[in-house]
């Protein structure tokens, strides 16, 4: 059995790559500053012994060297990361989270010896794609602070890490999502916005004619996406796309909604942001081909489990 270290532990992503590891009876160390972390993400595994959890700053080399010796993990999910409106908002904590942050915690795979370190990048590196389903070796067209720190820290991987032969796996996540995620100032996700302004009788807006497209995964096939990458010896040093190939339109998303919760929208039109991407979608033919991945959650089952959350009282 191997330990992982899990940064963004207590997150979307990270929470699930947290539950699959212990299902599959490997020890985890959550690293999360709880900046848009849940406890509530990992409460139902804490009075476990194959858990720990460490609140610290990734942006600290200090901190984080000392949980390393502290833990000394044999494998390294990263995924704490300061989002896209966070990083408009404060760009050098940005810079701080997602290079720095990603600086330290390869060094201190380097430093510890641990075996592979697999990570979260983004489809924002490819900006507004020249042509879809975006296949890996699409330009990079990004626009954006959070896309730069994503182009950053891949090229941190290609030097740092592989001069260092520290073996690495970096997910370009599509449009991501989960019941975990939660709905927040710093959210842009229309998902959960919608979901939530619908189920309370609220307004929504649809920004432009309804027709752009989003490539929605759910949380627990990202994390999959890790897990199959941390334990395969055979796939190092590639980055693939997490999506599920599939486009989904925003008028698209409202119908399965306005369907699940039995209620229709309040819609305002507001015309498009011209800066927003138009398309999203993944070609998910290598990441298949390489790791055997196949999504699982399709987007009428992930609204669904959302809603259901959402019934519950837990978002
Ligand atoms: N959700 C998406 O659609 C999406 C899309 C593309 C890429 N990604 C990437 O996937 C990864 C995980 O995203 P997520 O959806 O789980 O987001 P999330 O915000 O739910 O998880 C990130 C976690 O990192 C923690 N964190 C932030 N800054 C930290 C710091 N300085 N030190 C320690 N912990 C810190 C947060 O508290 C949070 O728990 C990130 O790298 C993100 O950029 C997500």
């Amino acid at each position: 059995m191997a330990k992982v270290l899990v940064t963004g532990g207590a997150g979307n992503i990270g929470s699930f790559i947290v539950d699959q590891c212990l299902e599959l009876g490997h020890e985890a160390v959550v690293v999360d500053n709880f900046y848009n972390g849940k406890y509530r993400n990992i409460a139902g595994h804490l009075d476990k012994k194959s858990i720990e959890l460490e609140t610290i700053d990734i942006g600290s080399y200090e901190m984080v060297r000392y949980v390393f010796e502290k833990h000394k993990p044999d494998y390294v999910s990263h995924q704490a990361s300061l989002m896209i409106m966070d990083s408009n908002k404060f760009p050098h904590k940005s810079i701080e989270t997602n290079i720095t942050g990603t600086f330290n915690i390869i060094q201190a795979c380097i430093e510890f010896g641990v075996k592979k370190l697999v990570y979260g990048s983004s489809a924002s590196v490819y900006g507004d794609p020249r042509v879809v389903p975006v296949k890996e070796d699409h330009p990079f067209d990004n626009q954006t602070l959070y896309g730069a720190t994503k182009i950053a820290k891949e090229a941190l991987m290609q030097s740092w890490a592989v001069t260092h032969k520290l073996p690495y796996v970096g997910f370009r996540y599509f449009n991501i999502y989960s019941e975990r995620q939660g709905i927040g100032a710093f959210y842009t996700q229309v998902f959960q916005k919608w979901i939530h302004a619908i189920y309370e009788g609220r307004e929504i807006i649809m920004y432009g004619d309804g027709e752009q497209t989003m490539d929605l995964v759910h949380s627990a096939d990202a994390a999959r996406a890790n897990v199959l990458a941390l334990f395969n010896d055979k796939v190092g040093n590639e980055f693939f796309n997490v999506g599920t190939g599939k486009e989904t339109s925003l008028k698209q998303l409202l119908a399965i909604i306005e369907k699940l919760l039995n209620k229709k929208a309040k819609v305002k039109h507001i015309a498009a942001d011209p800066h927003l991407v138009r398309r999203r979608c993944a070609s998910i033919d290598k990441i298949r081909d390489m790791l055997g991945f196949e999504p699982t959650v399709n987007v009428e089952e992930g609204a669904k489990r959302y809603i259901d959350y959402l019934l519950a009282g837990k978002v």
